[in-house]
């Protein structure tokens, strides 16, 4: 699909070189020369990106930006300067600009950031026509993210929501268990009935029995009034049995009686309780290798995989990442209250490039400690805690394809640019040192830290 993109600026010499430039390119250009022009052009609600000149004769590009955030807010917005002041840039990030460049410009720099915030919005537009559909069928507006990963946990959500088979969710910590298991309970025809969780882990051996089944009252010593258990607050609704894998061996027995009979008797009576609910189990370990392991009962672990859902990590699904971030930045802002801030794009290249060993809980409390610290608006490389700056420790990160496809010239390029940002970090700046670890030219060096305007990173 051409992009496109509308080219607002009020000197026909530019105007029309970057029409051919971009059309050279592949894009499809609307050309406007003034604020009115522009403003009609978008009326159409075609334009994915405009590139707005700061100054559009009496009339401010700025004002322009504002006014396409209003009326068609799936367009992103590039703001050009002719004087980079931090000043400008600020505002036009304020303003809901994706970025700014500074004239004169390279226009392969140009390119890589329209392509960026191309793939950006399209990313962000896919996101919210999945939801659209989604929230249709389930209302999944909790969970974020437009990942082959993602997309194949919404299909699987949607196939079993509606069957009572038993569900083990497996992912590492953070990956999103407990937010896919009330997806489950609450597309399932059970909805209005309760979800009950347990968390295996966190209860004492000798009180998780008590606490799944019941007991009398007098059944043992501290037992003075009698207690209806989990199992029984479930019935006829879903019991999501948390950290499934540090369930005692004893239980193991226990439960899986209980699964293979639906009855059960709470601890310290003769009576037999018959109940109607939907197992859901989540795990971070790995139960396969616990069975082999002897420390998780085989045939329990067969009850309880009739149908495995495996969220992948963060790291396997990186597109999602830019999204995530969004969504937390929108949600942290609105909690405290403040407007929600913008993420320079070479701050989202380095989140993106992170591990993520914790997962979306460790992304989500990134954005959490950001926003609270932030006072301006815009989240730069400078502001990111040093763990992020050196993407989780590997030199070739893996990169993800999208559908639509990728540039490699981006890709080529942020790796350059984030090869020279580790090795200036790495020399507090020094760029003979710099350029010594890089094997460069001390003039080399400069000569692409300048093109690539990467001295704007470090100052911003
Ligand atoms: N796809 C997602 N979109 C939005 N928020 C998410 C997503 N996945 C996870 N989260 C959020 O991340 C946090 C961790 O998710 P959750 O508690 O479901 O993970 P978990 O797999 O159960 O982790 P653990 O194994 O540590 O219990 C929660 O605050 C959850 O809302
Ligand atoms: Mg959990």
């Amino acid at each position: 699909m051409k992009s496109q993109i509308l080219v607002v600026d009020d000197e026909p010499v530019v105007l029309k070189a970057l029409e051919r430039f971009l059309t050279e390119q592949g894009c499809e250009v609307t050309p406007a020369e003034n604020f009115d022009k522009a403003v009609k052009a978008l009326e159409g609600g075609r334009i994915e990106l405009a590139l707005v000149d700061l100054k559009l004769g009496d009339r401010d590009g700025i004002e322009l930006v504002q006014h396409i955030q209003k009326t068609s807010p799936q367009t992103a917005c590039i703001i050009m300067t002719g004087h980079g002041s931090i000043d400008t840039a600020i505002d036009a990030i304020k303003a809901g600009a994706f970025h700014y460049v500074t004239k004169p410009f390279q226009f392969d720099d140009l390119l890589n950031l329209v392509q960026k915030s191309i793939e950006h919005q399209r990313a962000r537009e896919e996101n919210r026509q999945l939801k659209k559909q989604l929230n249709l069928k389930y209302g999944l507006e909790n969970i974020v993210g437009v990942s082959d990963g993602i997309k194949s946990i919404f299909d699987l959500v949607d196939k079993v929501a509606d069957t009572d088979s038993t569900v083990l969710l497996l992912g590492e910590s953070g990956t999103g268990k407990e937010l896919v298991a009330k997806a489950i309970h609450y597309n399932s025809r059970r909805s209005n009935r309760t979800l009950v969780p347990v968390n295996c882990a966190a209860i004492p051996e000798d009180l998780l029995e008590s606490e799944l089944f019941g007991h009398v009252k007098g059944a043992f010593t501290g037992a003075v009034v009698t207690r209806t258990g989990r199992f029984e607050m479930a019935d006829g609704g879903t019991l999501f049995l948390d950290e499934i894998g540090d369930m005692s061996p004893k239980l193991q027995v226990k439960l899986l009686r209980v699964l293979q009979e639906r009855r059960f008797e709470p601890v310290g009576s003769g009576r037999s309780v018959e109940v109607d609910v939907r197992i859901i189990a989540a795990t971070n370990k790995n139960l396969e290798k616990a069975v082999k392991e002897r420390t998780f009962r085989e045939d329990l672990f067969y009850r309880l995989n009739v149908i495995p859902i495996r969220i992948p990590p963060l790291r396997e699904r990186k597109t999602d990442i830019p999204l995530l971030i969004e969504h937390f930045l929108e949600r942290f802002s609105r909690e405290n209250g403040k407007k929600m801030p913008q993420v320079t794009p070479e701050c989202m290249q380095m989140l993106s490039r992170y591990s993520w060993p914790g997962n979306v809980r460790e992304l989500e409390n990134a954005v959490e400690r950001l926003v609270i610290l932030k006072t301006d608006q815009i989240i730069a490389v400078k502001d990111l805690p040093e763990k992020f700056l050196h993407g989780g420790g590997k030199i070739f990160t893996s990169v993800n394809i999208p559908d639509h496809g990728i540039s490699f010239k981006n890709v080529v390029n942020d790796f350059e640019n984030e090869l020279i940002l580790k090795a200036l970090e790495k020399t507090a700046w020094n760029k003979n040192k710099a350029a010594t670890l890089l094997k460069l030219n001390r003039t080399t060096l400069v000569e692409k830290i300048k093109r690539r305007q990467l001295e704007k990173v470090i100052l911003s």
